[in-house]
């Protein structure tokens, strides 16, 4: 079944998948496919391995707590979970913690969560809610939502207290896309340059005008980055979503890279995968038939007409039955926008789907200090409706790690089993880093480019912050790598 993908032997990262490209497939549709989505950008970052250490080692998690987390932008709320003046919510990475306010102007801040007077946490972690002042419950030191110091009890003992002196201090913020990102490095880059092309591929996917429609917490027996891997490729839908392969595509995604912290995939749907051979394959008209069993049951399954193919049928009725489910008109969009499987990855940890069919965006974080633990935060993104409403924001849905996806009211089952799935995985493969004589992950060149160049970006944060703070810790040169870029992507 596999020989048909046997490589060429050519350039190292020049090979394909044969057959029909992604970009092929959408250059077929019946509408226009938009400008980014034709975008490629693709470079060989080498093929060395890459050591399981960087998953396995506490040392190494925690020098990316030290040096990484601690300088990077990072996704902490939505605009929607803040919406009025005195809404706070926490969010923690490691030891550190922000205060995320919305002030009495509309205006978002963030602070270090923690008081001046004796360093008591203002805020229990992970919290949100409604709080006029940031008042510590330790002895009531309060500052205002500016981060005034507002409240001193006897404040006669505190003469060297000046109030100027005890502004509570900000944590850096920015906003794109209705997401609240925080940094704590004062000194590091604005948020639009950390976005790269973000802001410009998404002009027309404007998450900004979405709602939380579920939120599912859910904690993973494996490292953040392992975890983020498996979302980074399509290689593995053929052994481990194998009940996809009529209906999508998976050898022959698009990968791209763009600068440093953007990486993309497109797999298409409503297509078959180049996997199957020529005598099992369906024809255009079963393979709609497919899709509609799957999807809405009962439909009747329309002829497609003289000139198109199952995608594009299937993208009309998707946009038709969307448009009633979220009153809207999605007549505009193209095939590709509305049924394709279009993932993009912003450094170090935040996934944005702009699709309609597929509204995921999602993100991955360390759980404490085991590198085996992380937290996964799933959320569907829908679009708010033309008129009436906007639901509020989905209550987020605790799973704990042996919880099945299945059980999260409001998420399609299939979607679930495709996530039992990868978290499977994910415990065997945690297992398999401690197990294996090999001691390094041996990548594709070009379906696993996004997992190298995401591991060589956060090795050059911990080199550069090991560099700057004149920390010796453990070598982060992959010792088997003999990779051409440690993350300076062109
Ligand atoms: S520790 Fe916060 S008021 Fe004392
Ligand atoms: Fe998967």
């Amino acid at each position: 079944m596999t020989d048909q993908l046997t490589p060429v032997t050519v350039e190292p990262g020049a090979a394909r998948c044969p057959g029909p490209s992604t970009r092929d497939i959408v250059l077929g549709d019946s509408t226009p496919t938009p400008a980014p989505l034709l975008e490629e950008s693709y470079a060989f970052e080498g093929d060395g391995d890459l050591p399981y250490e960087e998953f396995t080692s506490a040392a190494y998690a925690r020098a990316e707590h030290d040096h990484m987390w601690s300088r990077t932008w990072q996704w902490a709320c939505r605009e929607e979970h803040i919406p009025e003046p005195g809404d706070y919510q926490v969010y923690d990475i490691g030891d550190r913690s922000a205060v995320i306010v919305r002030g009495p102007d509309g205006d978002i801040k963030a602070f270090h969560n923690a008081c001046l007077h004796r360093g008591t946490q203002l805020k229990p972690p992970a919290t949100n809610g409604y709080s006029a002042k940031l008042r510590c419950p330790f002895h009531g030191w309060t500052w205002d939502l500016a981060g005034e110091l507002v409240d001193l009890p006897c404040e006669w003992d505190f003469p060297h207290v000046e109030r100027d002196e005890f502004r509570l201090p900000e944590v850096r913020t920015g906003t794109w896309g209705g997401f609240v990102f925080v940094n704590f490095d004062d000194d590091a880059e604005p948020l639009e340059d950390h976005l790269g092309v973000l802001p410009e591929h998404f002009a027309d996917w404007d998450l900004g005008e979405r709602y939380v429609e579920v939120h599912i917490r859910k904690k993973l027996p494996a490292n953040w980055k392992a975890s983020a891997e498996a979302f980074l490729e399509a290689y593995h839908i053929l052994e481990t979503h194998s009940q996809s392969i009529m209906t999508a595509g998976d050898a022959n995604a698009q990968y791209d890279v763009f600068g440093d912290n953007v990486t993309r995939f497109i797999h298409t749907t409503a297509t078959t995968s180049p996997h199957v051979p020529a005598e099992k394959r369906p024809d255009e008209q079963e393979l709609l038939a497919m899709l509609m069993a799957r999807k809405n049951a009962g439909d009747e399954v329309p002829e497609i007409p003289e000139g198109e193919r199952a995608r594009d049928v299937y993208a009309r009725h998707m946009q038709a039955v969307l448009g009633q489910q979220y009153d809207n008109d999605f007549s505009d969009l193209s095939v590709s926008e509305t049924i394709d499987s279009i993932e993009y990855h912003l450094f170090p940890n935040a996934f944005f789907f702009p699709g309609l069919t597929i509204p995921l965006v999602y993100r991955f974080r360390p759980d404490g200090p085991d590198p085996d633990r992380c937290l996964y935060e799933v959320l569907y993104l829908r679009p708010k409706p033309k008129t009436g409403k906007v639901p509020q924001p989905a209550e987020p849905f605790d799973l704990d790690v042996d919880d099945t996806y299945t059980s999260v009211p409001g998420l399609p089952t299939s979607l679930g089993q495709v996530l039992d799935q990868d978290t499977a995985n994910l415990a065997a493969q945690t297992r398999g880093f401690k197990a294996s004589k090999k001691r390094g992950q041996t990548l594709g060149n070009y379906q696993e480019v996004r997992a190298r160049h995401f591991q060589s970006m956060v090795r050059r944060y911990i080199t550069e912050g090991r560099a700057a703070s004149g920390d010796t810790g453990p070598s982060t040169n992959p010792s088997t790598s003999s990779d051409t870029n440690q993350g300076a992507h062109a």
